[in-house]
């Protein structure tokens, strides 16, 4: 079988050294993938964004299956395009991608489908979002969340009214995110514990491939500003099995449902959840899998992963569930100096000259290759992933590899997994 991957991050990456692993894959290309990538792949010059563009390789190439890894390929249609011309892709069609996209497609369509969500206001002048944040409605905090993609800045969890008037300003007046804030959603705060959850869809239905926490704030502790993730586990011990079959009824097969009609989902459903004493809630949908959480959970996913997307995109997912390895993986970014804010380019990376030990790989984010020297090339940089019996066994693993890695300004948190073993973290009471 010959697979592309459609990207050039960790995620993709980790996509395509999985896929390398099964005896029935004979090539993996990557368009556009990155140095790390070139290791196991061969990397084409074929910008994600172009749908035409990576039709003409797949046609070119004779590939087999292609596996998308950036939602922006999915927002341009690349799905449809390839769904249309007879071409294996696993990806939702466009219209799936505004789950994304779109909080107020995403909150509407929960509501259409009675998947539990925060309750929730969509404002389209700021003086219906300043009526909104009063506090009557939903007290305090209140979530104020701009429509579209605000690059991680569009949501403002603000702890009392002067902080959510504030946020609306922001988004409506002053149009901080463009037309992403000018339309808001204001919803209710939820408590508890986040975790993400990712499926494989076929269009009918979907099998569970594993949880994740991710670590989105740059500084241990959950401290300092959002980033993309600065590392992740896999898997989250609050994902019990019972919690997981709950998820898969109220949730993920419902949205599976309720795009039925549209060509279907085919493809990786990413669900941030939110487990609330009132049992699991939806954060927001991500319609591709997570970086950094493909990098752990991928790891642990055994048996033939490639044969499994490709019956996917063909509509013919097999009864039963994935294997999933019984360990645990951790995963700890690499980050360039300066980020999230703009960061540093062109500093030579060294210490990934020896080979790493079994059960550790290195992920290449933000990486590029000048005159033979690896240098960074982006805010994140590296993935350092380790997998163990534990997840205190994978961490140490990983961190051992982190010390050996070295560039000016290297910036990595140090608790990357420490939260799995952490007694006083409790699954949420009741469950529906
Ligand atoms: P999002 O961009 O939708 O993933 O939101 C970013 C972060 O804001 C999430 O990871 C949550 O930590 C937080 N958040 C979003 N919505 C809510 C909510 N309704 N209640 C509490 N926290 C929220
Ligand atoms: N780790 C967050 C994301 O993939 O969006």
């Amino acid at each position: 079988m010959k697979v592309l991957v459609v990207g050039g991050g960790g995620r993709e990456h980790a996509l395509a050294w999985r896929l390398s692993l099964d005896p029935e894959v004979t090539r993996v290309v990557c368009a556009p993938g990155n140095p790390g990538i070139s290791q196991v792949a061969e990397c084409v010059a074929v910008a994600a964004t172009d749908p035409d563009g990576m039709l003409a390789l797949v046609k070119r190439e004779g590939i087999d299956l292609t596996v998308v890894g950036p939602e922006a390929a999915l927002e341009r249609g690349m799905a449809d395009l390839f769904r249309a011309q007879g071409h294996p892709i696993l990806g939702p069609p466009k219209r799936a991608a505004a789950l994304e996209t779109s909080k107020v497609f995403s909150k509407h369509f929960m509501a259409m489908a009675s998947i539990p969500t925060a309750r929730y206001v969509v404002c389209d002048t700021a003086d219906a979002a300043l009526a909104a944040v009063s506090g009557d409605q939903f007290g305090f905090p209140v979530v104020v969340k701009a429509d579209g993609l605000a690059g991680g800045k569009g949501v403002v969890v603000a702890v009392d009214r002067l902080e959510a008037e504030a946020a609306v300003r922001t988004a409506m007046v002053d149009r901080a995110f463009g037309a992403a804030g000018a339309t808001l959603v204001i919803e209710e705060c939820l408590t508890g514990p986040e975790v993400s959850f990712f499926v494989l869809a076929d269009g009918q239905r979907a099998i569970a491939l594993g949880s994740a926490e991710d670590h989105k704030r740059i500084f241990d502790g959950d401290r300092g500003p959002n980033t993309g993730g600065m590392g992740a586990f896999a898997p989250s011990p609050l994902m019990t099995p019972a919690l997981e079959t709950t998820v898969m009824r109220t949730i993920v097969q419902p949205v599976i449902d309720q795009l039925h009609a549209d060509g279907g989902y085919r493809g990786f459903l990413y669900v941030s959840l939110m487990l609330t004493p009132d049992g699991p809630k939806v954060i927001e949908f991500n319609v591709r899998f997570g970086d950094p959480e493909a990098q752990v959970v991928l790891p642990l996913i055994e048996g033939r992963f490639a044969e499994l997307l490709l019956a996917a995109a063909e509509g013919r997912l097999p009864a039963g569930d994935v294997h999933i390895s019984e360990g645990a993986a951790v995963g700890v970014v690499l980050a360039s100096a300066g980020y999230p804010g703009r960061s540093a380019a062109a500093v030579p990376i060294y210490g990934l000259e020896t080979p790493q030990p079994a059960g550790v790989m290195i992920f290449h984010a933000g990486t590029a290759r000048q005159a033979g020297q690896l240098m960074t090339a982006g805010g994140r940089v590296l993935t350092v992933v380790a997998q163990g019996p534990t997840h205190a066994s994978a961490m140490e693993r990983a961190y051992a590899v982190v010390s050996e890695v070295q560039f000016e300004g290297m910036q990595f948190r140090r608790d990357i997994g420490s939260k799995a073993d952490d007694a006083n973290r409790r699954p949420p009471t009741t469950e529906r």
